[in-house]
Formats: structure tokens, sequence, C-alpha cells
């Protein structure tokens, strides 16, 4: 769907629904569950828990991969910009700063941004900031989360302006949104059973499907969760159990994906690596065994399997993988330990979406670390040497040879998928 066309479905909706949502605006947001401990009578003890705690959020919750200027800036003091169809949104500066953080609030302020989207002043936040997925955070939680924040460092730097078009920088407009989408549960409450724990970390904490799930025209998560959809012009795929079992995922693969950035079934590219470097990287083993359980729940993981082609390989298609891949990635597609990724039985070639393989062939990777001490070297772009015609060739041939998916993506598809490709050298 075109951008336009999106932006007008989006404007119809909103009208239809302002008038009924008119009754619902406010709804929610005034009662918040009270403080759970007394900050103004902590013990030297109670106060370190606490910080050790709100670290522990702070990580498994992401804060630091939108509230951190990536281009080089301190931790926390706001500048990644974030694209949406609407425009973009920079993420703020959520140090301790008086003048330009949020050195002024309270617990019940903080509680009130993260699970509901209201700073002070009844200012709403937009949605980028994903406070429908926080929105079962626990109180305690939250205020273990608010003693770790008050005790980082103060930046005194100001925050960028949004640049929104009409009609989303009107902010009180975000009012009709949350009164239409907004979620209205209860915090979260656990029976400390391994599979609930999971839950809270991937739904709650660690907002997997504000990129795993499909949005509605409204850029509202539908209720297809954890489907695969596409986010800043990335594929995040399928996480439900069925599809990872069938992309060869097992539970202790996946940890290890989610602890150093690298398995058997790839590497982690696009937005997911900001998810590796800021938060799961700094996870314990219990926490991401607890994660992967939860999200493998009651399937059985074969695990990686080289598959049989799906059709005669095109001629081209191996000339091109022989001549420009198979140097670095083996002829059988096994890869060289350290310097470059298996493909046999990489999930990149099994989406039944091809936009990551064509954006990784035509715009290579830059050498880069991982987690834990693991590096890997560069991956060269491509996309000034081969026309779109050729990319296609070699998407079809990784697609058939390894991915189980059908050799069917166009040149057409390819040119779509990147944009200005050729015009920069
Ligand atoms: C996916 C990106 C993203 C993540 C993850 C994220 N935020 Fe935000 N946050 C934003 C954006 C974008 C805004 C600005 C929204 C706006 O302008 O309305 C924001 C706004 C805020 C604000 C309001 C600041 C102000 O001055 O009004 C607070 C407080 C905040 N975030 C705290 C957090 C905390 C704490 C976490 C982790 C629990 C977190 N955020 C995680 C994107 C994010
Ligand atoms: C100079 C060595 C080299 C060459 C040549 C090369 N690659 Fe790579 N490739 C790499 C490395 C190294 C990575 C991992 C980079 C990273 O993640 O930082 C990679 C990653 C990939 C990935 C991403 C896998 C994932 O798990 O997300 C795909 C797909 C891929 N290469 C396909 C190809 C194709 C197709 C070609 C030929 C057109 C090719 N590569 C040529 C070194 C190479
Ligand atoms: C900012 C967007 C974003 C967030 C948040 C995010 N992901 Fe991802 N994820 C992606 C993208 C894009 C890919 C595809 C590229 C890759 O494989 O690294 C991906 C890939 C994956 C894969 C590999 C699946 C496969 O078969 O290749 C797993 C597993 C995964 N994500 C789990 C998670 C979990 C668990 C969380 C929450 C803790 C999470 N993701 C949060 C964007 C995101």
């Amino acid at each position: 769907m075109t951008r336009v066309l999106r932006i007008f479905g989006l404007l119809a909706l909103v009208g239809i629904v302002a008038v009924a949502a008119l009754f619902w605006i406010g709804r929610g947001s005034g009662d918040i569950p009270p403080a759970s401990v007394d900050f103004a009578n902590l013990d030297a003890d109670q106060r370190q828990k606490l910080l050790t705690r709100g670290e522990w959020v702070a990580h498994a919750s992401d804060c630091a991969a939108c509230h951190t200027d990536p281009s080089g800036g301190s931790d926390l003091a706001g500048g990644l910009p974030m694209e949406t169809p609407m425009g973009s949104i920079f993420g703020t500066n959520i140090t301790p700063s008086k003048d330009f953080g949020i050195g002024g609030w309270s617990a019940d302020d903080l509680y009130r941004a993260v699970a509901w989207g209201v700073a002070p002043g009844g200012k709403n936040l937009y949605p980028a900031m994903p406070y429908t997925s926080y929105h079962q955070i626990t109180r305690a939680d939250s205020d273990a989360l608010w003693v770790w924040l008050m005790d980082q460092r103060a930046v005194d730097k100001p925050n960028k302006s949004n640049d929104l078009i009409f009609p989303f920088n009107i902010r009180p407009a975000v009012a009709l949104w949350n009164a239409l989408f907004r979620p209205d549960a209860e915090p979260f409450q656990s029976n400390d059973s391994q599979l609930q724990q999971g839950e809270y970390l991937v739904d709650v904490l660690g907002h997997c499907g504000e990129c795993h799930t499909p949005r509605n025209l409204a850029y509202a998560l539908t209720d297809d969760h954890l489907a695969g959809a596409v986010i800043e012009n990335a594929y995040a795929p399928d996480l439900r159990p069925d599809a990872l079992a069938r992309r060869g995922w097992t539970q202790d693969d996946m940890v290890a994906f989610l602890h150093r950035g690298l398995s058997p079934q790839g590497v982690m590219t696009f937005g997911m690596f900001p998810v590796l470097s800021h938060s799961t990287s700094h996870l314990s083993n219990d926490d991401l065994t607890a994660m992967t359980a939860y999200l493998t729940a009651g399937h059985t993981m074969p695990g990686p399997q080289v598959r049989a082609p799906t059709d005669a390989l095109s001629r081209e298609g191996q000339l091109l993988y022989t001549g420009l891949c198979a140097g670095c990635h083996g002829d059988e597609g096994a890869g060289q330990p350290n310097s470059s990724v298996r493909l046999d039985v990489n999930t990149t070639a099994m989406y039944a979406n091809p936009l990551n393989l064509i954006r990784v062939i035509s715009e290579g990777i830059p050498e880069r670390d991982l987690a834990q001490g693991e590096r890997m070297q560069a991956m060269p772009a491509f996309g000034a040497m081969l026309s779109d015609q050729q990319i296609a060739q070699l998407v079809n041939y990784l697609r058939q040879r390894w991915g189980g998916r059908p050799g069917d993506v166009t040149a057409e598809a390819v040119g779509s998928a990147i944009e200005k490709r050729h015009t920069t050298q």
C-alpha cells in the first residue's frame, strides 16, 4: 500500500471514530496503582536492591535503544529519530537533568508515562514510545526503574522537536488514539513460573511485538500477535512457535542468538541489532531461557536442517553465487567460523518476505562487534555492481536452494525494495 493511501485510510478512520471516542477520553489515566515502597524512608540495603532491579528493568525494556543518539551521545540523553509513516519522532532526554530531562519527575509521573503514555501536565506521548506494550509493567518495576534513572548522570541536552505531518502534529489528538487502542489491563501478575516470566519479558518489558506484530492503518498493533511485520524498511519475522519450528530454531540456538547476536540460523541485522546491544546481551541465561520457553511453548523444535531445493535452480543464479558469494559463504553455504555466516540453514532466505535478503545483498553489512566479544567481518555491498535482475536471480537462488521458498521475486520487487541504490557510488 502506498504511503498516501495509508494516510488517507488513517484520516478516514480517525474521522469516523472521533465522535465515539470523545466519550472515552481520559478513561483509565487517572487511577494508578499506589507506589510500591516508601521512597522517603529507604535504608541503604533497600535502595541498593531497587538500583539493581531498576537497571535490570531498563535493560529488559530497552529504554536506551530509543533514548540514546546512535551517532554519538550520552546514554539516555535522547536524539534517536524514529521514522514512522507519519513523520519523524525523536526519543527524548530521560536523564535526571532538571531543565532538559526528567529530573523533576516523581515515581508516579514515570509510571504514568511508561504505562499510560501520559507525561506531567496531561501531555500525551506519541505511541512511538511503546507504552501500549509497557502498559502491564508492575508498579514495583516502574518504581525500581525510577530510582535507577534518577541515579544516572544528568545530561543537559535539549530535546529535538518532532517532524510530523498534519494531523499527527496535534498532540492532544493522541487522546483519541489512546481511547481506541491503548489496552486497559491490570498490571502483570506473575505466578513466577518460567512461562509467565517469559511472557512478561517478551510482551511487556521487551515489547518485541512493537516490531514483530503487524499494525493496522492507525499504526496500532493488531491481534495477530508476533505474526511478523515490516518496520523501518526491514522485515521483523513471524515469531510464533510453528513459524520458529519451521525455520529450524531450537530453544538453545535462540538463547545464543539473543545472548551474542549469532547462531546457526543467522546473525542480527537491521532493527534487531540495537535490541542485542542495549537489551538482550545484558540479560541472564535464566531470563533468556524464560523468553525462549515462552516463544517456543508447546512445540517440538526439530532444529536446523538443510532443505532440498524447491525447484530446478537457475544457471544465472548459480553463476552469480559461485562468482560472488561462495568465496566467503562456501559452495555448500557452510560459512566460515568468525568470518562469514552459514547460509544453508540461515533463516533470511526462508521468510516469505524477501526484503531483508534483498537489502543485505544490496547494502552489505559493515564490520561490527556483536556481543560477548563476538566480532563479524564486513559483508560487501553488491548494489552498485549488480542490476535489479541479477539481484533477483541471486535472491531466488538462495530462496529455492536453502529457503524452501519459490523463486518468484521479480526485478521490479527488488527495485522498489531499494531506494536510490544506483545513484550513490
Ligand atoms: C521504541 C522506542 C522507545 C523505547 C524502547 C522507549 N521509549 Fe520512551 N519515548 C520514545 C519516544 C519516541 C518518546 C517521545 C514521544 C513524544 O514525543 O511524544 C518517548 C518519551 C518518553 C518519555 C517522556 C519524556 C518527556 O520529556 O516527555 C519518558 C519519561 C520515556 N520515554 C521513558 C522511557 C523509559 C523509562 C523507557 C524504558 C522502560 C522507554 N522510554 C523506552 C521512544 C521509546
Ligand atoms: C567478503 C566475504 C563475503 C562475501 C563475498 C559475501 N558475504 Fe555475505 N556475509 C559475510 C559476512 C561476514 C556476513 C555477516 C556480517 C555481519 O553480520 O556483520 C554476511 C552476511 C550475509 C547474509 C546475512 C545473513 C543473516 O544471518 O542475516 C546474507 C543473506 C549474505 N551474507 C548473503 C551473501 C550473498 C548472497 C553474497 C554474494 C552476493 C555474499 N553474501 C557475499 C561475508 C561475505
Ligand atoms: C526494533 C524492532 C525490533 C524489536 C524491538 C525486536 N525485533 Fe526481533 N527482529 C527484528 C528484525 C528486523 C529482525 C530480522 C533481522 C534479523 O534476523 O536480525 C528480527 C529477528 C528476530 C529473530 C530471528 C528470527 C529468524 O527466524 O530469523 C528473533 C528470534 C527475534 N527477532 C526475537 C526478538 C525478541 C525476543 C524481541 C524482544 C526482546 C525482539 N525480537 C524485538 C526487529 C525487532
